[in-house]
């Protein structure tokens, strides 16, 4: 049977990372994937996460199974923290989940399980939002909005993209820091999004990924809380993967906002059905360090400390960035509108493709960086790259 299969073509973003390795060019840079950087290229492990690394190795005395919900100390401590007291407590429900990618394969299913065929998706998006919801069978309708060279998010066209849907499909927003293109709604934004969702009966996916590297830990989470207080009925996906720097860790949780406590058990009852045919019970180590962090008022505050410095680092590359304003027919001064990791600039598969050969820059093709694989000196290199590609 295996004969059947046609070969699949390696995932463009991933494979960055194996070629960037390869390259044997010594002042190379990488700006593909999105993970954090330091000044030194590092992605270090948070002090706070070594830390609770150490009590957990001193303090856990069985590896025994959870359970499909995984830790639900890590679940309660982290819905506190972003949700609060946005939503009546009993209207909440909560599993731990493999990262942010199997909180939203099981918000995927449980959709199509609820008879959703269509997720609406403000679009570009980050490239795996669409593939992801069309396996689990819900199928994405995209609505362009972002625009690559201003740089900006068309609200209006967002709210009128949606006039194609019918009460019972999805939406699908970015939380904050929008990946790829750095751009979120502002608090008006997200009231008229909130509004329209709730007027035209349509559920609300928020993939919640980056908080506290835009523009700072508590306002981050207005845009989920604005949603999640509107509507009767919707899903939070969040990733503890940027925030914690916990990455191969796959730490995340979905949350699930339901009518009454009545149905937000039903809804639990389905999402651990469904982690438990997908991978029975999620891995334990990165959930762990974060219930203990979050359980530790200094070490919280460490943590909060150490992420705060990571957002003021990316909001001053990107300022470094943008101080050169427009090379050739880049308008770099744009991305200063921007937060997060992203950024998505106006060049073509080709002009990559020119800067990975002739400068050892490595991005995704769609033109979208990482703004944390800069330092001050790439950021030099990469404005004369910018200039020697326009003199070409
Ligand atoms: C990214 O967009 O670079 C990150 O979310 C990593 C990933 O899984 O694609």
């Amino acid at each position: 049977r295996f004969a059947t299969l046609a070969r699949q073509p390696d995932d463009p973003l991933l494979r960055i990372i194996g070629q960037h390795a390869a390259d044997p060019r010594a002042d190379k840079i990488d700006l593909g994937v999105g993970v954090f950087r330091d000044e030194e290229g590092r992605t270090p492990v948070m002090t706070a996460v070594k830390k609770a690394e150490a009590i957990l190795l001193e303090t856990q005395s069985s590896k025994s199974y959870l359970g499909p919900e995984g830790d639900i100390g890590f679940v309660r401590a982290l819905g506190d923290l972003v949700i609060g007291d946005t939503v009546a407590r009993d209207r909440i429900v909560g599993l731990q989940t493999p990262g942010g990618t199997g909180a939203l394969r099981l918000t995927a299913e449980l959709l199509a399980r609820s008879g959703v065929a269509r997720i609406w998706i403000g679009s570009p998006s980050w490239a795996n939002h669409a593939p992801l919801f069309r396996q689990a069978g819900v199928e994405p309708a995209l609505i362009p909005c972002y625009d690559v060279n201003s740089q900006r998010f068309d609200l209006d066209g967002f709210l009128a993209g949606m006039d194609g849907a019918a009460a019972g499909d999805a939406v699908l927003l970015h939380g904050c820091c929008h990946n790829p293109i750095g751009i979120d709604p502002d608090a008006a934004g997200w009231s008229a999004i909130a509004d329209r969702i709730a007027a035209d009966g349509l559920i609300p996916v928020v993939d919640l990924a980056y908080q506290g590297l835009g523009d700072g830990f508590a306002i981050d989470a207005l845009g989920a809380r604005t949603i999640l207080k509107t509507v009767p009925e919707a899903l939070l996906a969040y990733s503890c993967d940027k925030n914690f720097g916990l990455y191969r860790e796959r730490t995340g949780a979905l949350f699930a906002v339901s009518p009454d406590a009545e149905t937000g058990t039903i809804v639990l009852s389905n999402l651990l059905a469904l982690a438990r045919a997908n991978w029975s019970m999620p891995p334990d180590h990165g959930a762990a360090i974060v219930r203990i962090i979050l359980g530790d008022e200094a070490l919280a505050r460490e943590w909060r400390e150490e992420l705060e410095t990571m957002r003021q680092r990316l909001a001053s590359l990107r300022a470094m960035l943008a101080a050169a304003g427009t090379i050739g027919t880049v308008d770099l001064a744009a991305v200063a509108g921007g937060k997060g990791m992203f950024a998505t600039l106006p060049l073509t598969p080709t002009q990559v493709q020119w800067l990975r050969d002739a400068h050892a820059i490595y991005m995704a093709g769609s033109g979208r960086i990482n703004i944390a694989g800069f330092n001050t000196a790439a950021v030099a290199r990469f404005h004369a790259a910018l200039h020697d590609m326009a003199a070409q």
